[in-house]
């Protein structure tokens, strides 16, 4: 299937990967087929929200660093905690274009990915269909949609938005307070008090199904991360030594990301029925 692109969305290439480029006065972004990983996105004339790493591989077959990977259809290990590759094949299979607009500068691209486009593992035979959208403007919608084949789906997801801040030092997580966790540094459920705020690595899966704020205090500004059918939300910086042990991560960039993930993980699995479809929404917005 050919898809037209129409003005305000390009195709380029970079090292084999193919991406496609929108810029319209109410947003720029890049959205590549590998993962159909948004890499980046600023609204209007403003910097961009999105952190990218500058060691970040670009390479056919590697994650990319930064944007918004798709996790799907495990998160990390998986609850096997055996699973491969980390957070699920899709983020490095080749999805496909399946539709590009644009209306009032809000541009559109459709993408999709099926079980038979995919060497699934052994312990993921089912089939699906996955299919996204991306709707960059002033803000940014992100709609996984999956729906079972002939067999029942039982999948882990995540959009797993890294958002650029001015020092994680400085960073409040607004709306998260009373929330239970699994802090995946120790596996020990625990409660949220109050903000969560950054002092060493933090990894944890919150159950959480409301918005939160990301006020960056030293950047000036505030992510909204609003999102549907989503029971938990991922935050996570790597901090000094994880970030040093990372090949595609800088060993000083930790202080200039925040990772607040939309997610269905762990025991918030989604189950769905033969022909069923589970929409799960993130949308992210600066105030
Ligand atoms: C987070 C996980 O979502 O992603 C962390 O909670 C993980 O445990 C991080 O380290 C990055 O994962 P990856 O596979 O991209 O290095």
């Amino acid at each position: 299937m050919t898809v037209t692109l129409p003005s305000g969305i390009t195709e380029e290439t970079t090292n084999g990967l193919l991406a496609y480029r929108i810029e319209t006065p109410a947003a720029r972004g890049l959205v590549y087929v590998q993962g159909a990983h948004v890499a980046g996105w600023a609204p209007g004339g403003a910097d961009d929200v999105l952190w990218l790493s500058e060691k970040t591989f670009l390479e056919p077959g590697k994650p990319i660093r930064g944007g918004v990977p798709i996790c799907f259809p495990w998160f990390g290990p998986g609850r096997s905690g055996d699973q491969q590759p980390a957070h699920g094949f899709a983020r490095v299979a080749t999805w496909r274009l399946v539709d590009a607009r644009v209306d009032d500068d809000v541009a559109t691209l459709e993408l999709e990915l099926t079980g038979a486009d995919v060497e699934k593992a052994d312990d993921f035979p089912q089939d699906f269909l996955a299919r996204y959208r991306v709707r960059m403007g002033r803000e940014l919608e992100l709609a996984l949609a999956v729906t079972a084949g002939e067999q029942p789906l039982d999948f882990e997801e995540a959009l797993h938005s890294y958002l650029s801040v001015g020092d994680i030092r400085q960073v409040r997580v607004v709306g998260l307070d009373g929330a239970g966790y699994l802090d995946k540094l120790d596996g020990e459920r625990k409660v949220q008090h109050g903000d969560v705020e950054f002092t060493s690595e933090t990894d944890r899966v919150y159950r959480c199904s409301g918005t939160t704020e990301v006020v960056d205090q030293a950047g000036g500004r505030r992510v909204l991360v609003t999102k549907q059918h989503s029971d938990d939300t991922v935050v996570w910086n790597p901090w000094v030594d994880k970030s040093r042990a990372m090949p595609d991560f800088g060993d000083d960039e930790w202080t200039g990301m925040c990772c607040v993930e939309t997610a269905n993980a762990l025991g918030d699995a989604v189950s769905l029925a033969p022909g069923e479809t589970h929409v799960m929404v993130a949308k992210l917005s600066v105030g």
